[in-house]
């Protein structure tokens, strides 16, 4: 996987790139490449955004920079999937984050501000994500939070491979959140382990998990 993460703000993924499943992503063959808007702006002054046309508060950043700055990183060939990150787009779930994975390489537009000009979500952007119902700063989080998804499921990011395999949402719990987890001590404070964990009885384990996953996809 080649991922460009498109930012004003490069200097915000430090973390990502030096955390665990990332880092042994990249060791492995993956790229995570930040891309600075301002290092292809065709405007003055590094300038990325203007006022809004029909007014009102706040500064769109510009399709023209936009373009340039995909320009910069592919020329005239072809443009790898490009995902723009904003508060209205597709919620971000399993699914979605295994499909992205899949991709050879990705583009993923971090907005700022009263975020992009819609040409730039018409014309630039193959899908819109979102990563919930809220609204944050900036699009640096919600692209590590998808880099991060991501990542962690590239071949040699996690220390045990199986770690992917059954956990929230995977196939193996058939699309539902995880079950609860225990470890020593086996009691603490009055507050003890369920007698079926500590049977030795694999069968009744898994059947034990499988409801609590069913409980909690109930409450959902
Ligand atoms: C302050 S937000 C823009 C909010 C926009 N004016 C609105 O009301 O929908 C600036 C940028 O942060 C990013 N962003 C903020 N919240 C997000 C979310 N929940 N999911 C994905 N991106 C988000 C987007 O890239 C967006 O362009």
């Amino acid at each position: 996987m080649n991922l460009d993460i498109f930012t004003l703000f490069p200097e915000a993924f430090g973390w990502l790139t030096g955390q665990r499943p990332v880092r042994k992503a990249i060791e492995r063959g993956s790229r995570i490449d930040l891309r600075d808007y301002r290092d292809w702006t065709p405007l003055k002054g590094g300038r990325v955004d203007d006022a809004p046309y029909g007014g009102g508060a706040g500064m769109v950043l510009r399709v023209d920079v936009v373009d340039a700055a995909l320009n910069g990183v592919y020329g005239d060939g072809d443009r790898p999937r490009t995902v723009v990150l904003t508060p209205s787009g597709r919620l971000l779930d399993e699914p979605m984050v295994s499909e992205l994975a899949s991709e050879p390489r990705l583009a993923l537009l971090s907005g700022r501000y009263e975020g992009f000009d819609q040409r730039v979500h018409d014309h630039l952007a193959d899908d819109e994500i979102s990563i919930g119902r809220y609204v944050l700063a900036g699009g640096e989080l919600p692209a590590m939070v998808v880099a991060d998804a991501i990542m962690r499921k590239l071949p040699g990011a996690l220390g045990d491979p199986d770690s992917a395999v059954e956990e929230s949402y995977s196939e193996a719990l058939e699309g539902m959140p995880e079950y609860p987890h225990y470890t020593r001590p086996p009691d603490y404070r009055g507050w003890s382990v369920p007698e079926v964990l500590v049977s030795g009885d694999h069968a009744r384990v898994r059947e034990w998990r499988m409801e609590q996953s069913r409980r909690r996809e109930g409450r959902r």
